[in-house]
């Protein structure tokens, strides 16, 4: 396990001379393959870091970064559109198309994607007792280093599927969310909620219950006898609740199980239309700011059932615009999961003029 570490200690004066490399210009937005360099083969995979670093690489094991490539909501979305541009981000040390993704770059975005280059470690500091050529990179893991993959418009889409440029419309735009929220000057910036500790290499999202939990409140009160107020709080995330991706949303519904088929729903996420130059621009976006809260007022009647039955109330987190895909294109892994789920009865819910 040592060799091409070992190789890379021998190399140390070379590192010391400092490369200018920043956090903010590590990556390319998916416009390159990530190119480690000089780097040893045997350095490339998660693999070569197990016996130094188990924690850490048993957190990064759970994380969605190394699944990145492998998993089925991913390899469904690449197969309706396979182009070269998604492998740059999603296996970035493919050094092409889908064919080019071998064992290593099936990692994912890896340790090596996000710390090595030219055999030289990448971090923002260095521990005196670690045996690595290392350079300390100023801004490595501020929220620029993560929009280096976490910030990116509408592509153009060339003739040949090639993607060389980008429109002005945001596909993902948590770096911005997270710039223009009140979460800004958070030590760490993401790293402050994401980071290191205590979750590690983890890197939580919405894939996390808890983390959604975190992030989002459900309150329920009663706006005279015959409406009820829902209200979704954005507590804990940084950024829009949901961010990332473009099919990302949230379902609110109320109903009575006496009366399933007339449930009342609200779409929390971002609707888009084709824009005039490229890509897709917003055409709606009900995504909830941080710190911001949403409300909705359901009437009663809308609901059906009997007028003293109790209302149940879900908010649900999807992961695919087909919240329930069909068995021919079902990714194998949930493509929605319940945040919170109540069952309140209306005439014992706290007045909205008493609640926050
Ligand atoms: C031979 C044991 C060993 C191997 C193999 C090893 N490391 Fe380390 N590494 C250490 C030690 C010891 C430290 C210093 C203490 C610490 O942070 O855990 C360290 C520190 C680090 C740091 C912090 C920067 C620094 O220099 O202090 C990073 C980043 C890192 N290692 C990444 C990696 C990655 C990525 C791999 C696999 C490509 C890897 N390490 C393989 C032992 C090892
Ligand atoms: C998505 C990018 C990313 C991936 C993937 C990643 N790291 Fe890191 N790693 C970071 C960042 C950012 C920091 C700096 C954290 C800070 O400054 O608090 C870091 C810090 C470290 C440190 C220093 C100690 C610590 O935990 O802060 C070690 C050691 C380390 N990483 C090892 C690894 C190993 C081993 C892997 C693969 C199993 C890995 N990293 C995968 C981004 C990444
Ligand atoms: C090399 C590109 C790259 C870098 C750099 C990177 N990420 Fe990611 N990240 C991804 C990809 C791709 C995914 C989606 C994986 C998947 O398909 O689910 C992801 C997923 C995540 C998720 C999980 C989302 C979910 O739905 O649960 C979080 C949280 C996250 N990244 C945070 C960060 C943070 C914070 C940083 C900076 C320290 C960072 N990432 C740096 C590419 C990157
Ligand atoms: C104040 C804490 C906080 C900060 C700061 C923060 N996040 Fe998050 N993030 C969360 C929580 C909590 C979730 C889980 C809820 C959710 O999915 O929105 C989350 C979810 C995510 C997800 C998956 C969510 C999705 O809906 O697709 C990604 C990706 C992500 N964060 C990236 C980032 C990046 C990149 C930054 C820095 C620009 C950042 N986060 C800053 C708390 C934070
Ligand atoms: C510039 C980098 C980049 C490019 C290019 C890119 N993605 Fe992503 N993708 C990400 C990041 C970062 C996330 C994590 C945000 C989140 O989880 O919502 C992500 C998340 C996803 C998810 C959600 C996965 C999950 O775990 O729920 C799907 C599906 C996806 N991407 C498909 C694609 C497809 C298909 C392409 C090409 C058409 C593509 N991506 C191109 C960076 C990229």
């Amino acid at each position: 396990m040592r060799r091409g570490l070992g190789v890379a200690l021998g190399l140390l004066a070379l590192g010391a001379a400092g490369s200018g490399r920043s956090g903010a210009t590590l990556f390319s937005k998916g416009l390159a393959p990530v190119d480690l360099g000089a780097t040893a083969a045997a350095d490339r995979s998660a693999a070569a870091c197990l016996d130094c670093h188990a924690d850490t690489h048993a957190e990064w094991s759970a994380s969605r970064h190394a699944v990145a490539w492998t998993n089925g909501i991913f390899q469904r979305e690449f197969r309706r559109e396979p182009l070269d541009w998604c492998v740059r981000c999603h296996a970035p040390l493919a050094p092409g198309d889908a064919a080019s993704v071998d064992a290593v770059a099936a990692e994912g975005v890896n340790c090596a994607v996000c710390h090595l280059r030219d055999g030289v470690m990448l971090a923002s500091a260095h521990a005196p007792d670690s045996p690595h050529l290392t350079e300390v990179v100023s801004g490595f893991g501020s929220a620029d280093y993560c929009g280096g993959c976490h910030q990116f418009a509408f592509p153009f889409v060339e003739d040949d599927g090639a993607v060389r440029r980008y429109t002005d419309h945001p596909m993902q735009n948590t770096v911005a969310e997270f710039r223009a929220s009140a979460h800004r000057d958070i030590a760490g910036e993401c790293l402050g909620c994401h980071g290191t500790t205590p979750a590690g290499h983890r890197f939580p999202g919405a894939h996390d219950l808890a983390a959604l939990q975190h992030a989002a409140e459900l309150h329920v009160c009663a706006d005279g006898p015959r409406t009820i107020e829902l209200a979704v709080r954005n507590v804990g995330a940084g950024h829009a609740l949901p961010t990332g991706d473009l099919h990302r949303h949230l379902q609110l519904r109320a109903w009575r199980s006496s009366a399933p088929a007339s449930y009342w729903e609200a779409f929390i996420g971002r609707a888009f239309e084709p824009a005039p130059d490229a890509g897709k621009q917003v055409r709606v976006n009900t995504s909830i700011p941080p710190l911001a809260t949403s409300r909705w007022t359901v009437p009663l009647r809308a609901l059906g059932g009997e007028p003293d039955e109790t209302v149940s109330v879900e908010l649900r987190y999807v992961y695919t615009a087909d919240e329930i895909p069909t068995d021919r294109n079902h990714p194998g892994e949930p493509t929605s999961r319940a945040v919170h789920h109540r069952r309140v009865d209306p005439s014992e819910l706290p007045p909205c003029s008493s609640t926050p």
